[in-house]
């Protein structure tokens, strides 16, 4: 696996497979990687003739400069783990190497970025779209294989790409899930055994609050009995919000002809944990 710190030598060195006429998938991570990662490796190794993978803990996307100081680096096993998977490529940029010269973009996200994440961390999607938009520009890849746990992001991204016109597709793949059902995440490493046992309960509400829609219920109790069922943790429930899959406008009633998800994002300590299941 080839490692490089810089936007140029990448390019050199991609440029020669490029000409190749060889296919490029991306994975684009902020490091700490879990399984849910190395399966988007996988996914762009089966698609694709070369895979890079990205490791950059992105500042501007931080609306917590707490959260941006604990979010956990650990590079030199990521490496090895990307070694083994077969990653091609690992690029590895620093803050300046990444944003230096660059103008930042502001494509129409028609408010996707605003609401439910957006909310809740203000300038959060900003910073996710000058990253993404950045390493698209470094990388050009054919494929770009992003996960569904933050599914909001991925929306906002194909927007982005929509709207710069932008030559790449993206994939977006299924949510990777530790035994227990807790949706895997970089965050997980920061909860206690307590916690990461305890916070699998978010994966059951998605679970029981999604047969529960599909039976009819009145979405309002649906949403009061995941409240209720979370009083009995030691957590904090940031927003659980029914949605229409595509908008993400809220939705009223239930139609089994309009793509639905819920959406959550639940505090553990001061871990935050988002999920999502479609209904
Ligand atoms: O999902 C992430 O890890 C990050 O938001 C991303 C897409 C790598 C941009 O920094």
């Amino acid at each position: 696996m080839k490692v490089i710190a810089t936007k140029s030598q990448l390019k050199l060195f991609l440029n020669k497979h490029r000409h190749k006429n060889q296919s490029i998938g991306f994975v684009p991570t902020m490091g700490a990687l879990h399984a849910g990662h190395l399966s988007l490796i996988q996914y762009s190794r089966e698609q694709c003739d070369l895979t890079v993978c990205s490791i950059f803990v992105n500042p501007t996307q931080f609306n917590d400069s707490e959260d941006f100081k604990k979010y956990p680096r650990t590079i030199e096993a990521d490496t090895l783990l990307l070694k083994e998977a077969g990653c091609d490529v690992l690029f590895v940029p620093d803050t300046e190497e990444m944003y230096n010269n660059t103008t930042p973009i502001h494509p129409d996200l028609q408010g996707l970025d605003r609401i439910l994440e957006g909310e809740f961390r203000p300038g959060h999607f900003d910073g996710v779209v000058q990253i993404v938009y950045l390493l698209l520009q470094a990388v050009r890849p054919d494929y770009l294989f992003m996960g569904l746990k933050d599914y909001q992001q991925q929306l906002i991204v194909r927007k982005m790409i929509e709207a710069m016109d932008l030559p790449v597709q993206l994939k977006a793949m299924p949510i990777l899930r530790e035994p227990s059902g807790l949706a895997m995440s970089s965050r997980n490493t920061r909860l206690t055994a307590e916690q990461r046992h305890d916070s699998a309960v978010i994966y059951k509400i998605l679970f029981l609050s999604a047969e529960a829609i599909r039976r009819g219920t009145d979405l309002k109790i649906v949403v009061d009995d995941a409240s209720q069922e979370l009083k009995k943790y030691e957590c904090r429930l940031e927003y659980m919000a029914i949605c229409d899959a595509d908008s993400l406008k809220p939705i009223s009633h239930y139609n089994p002809d309009i793509p639905t998800i819920i959406l959550i994002a639940v505090w553990w300590g001061d871990v935050r944990l988002i999920d999502n299941m479609l209904v």
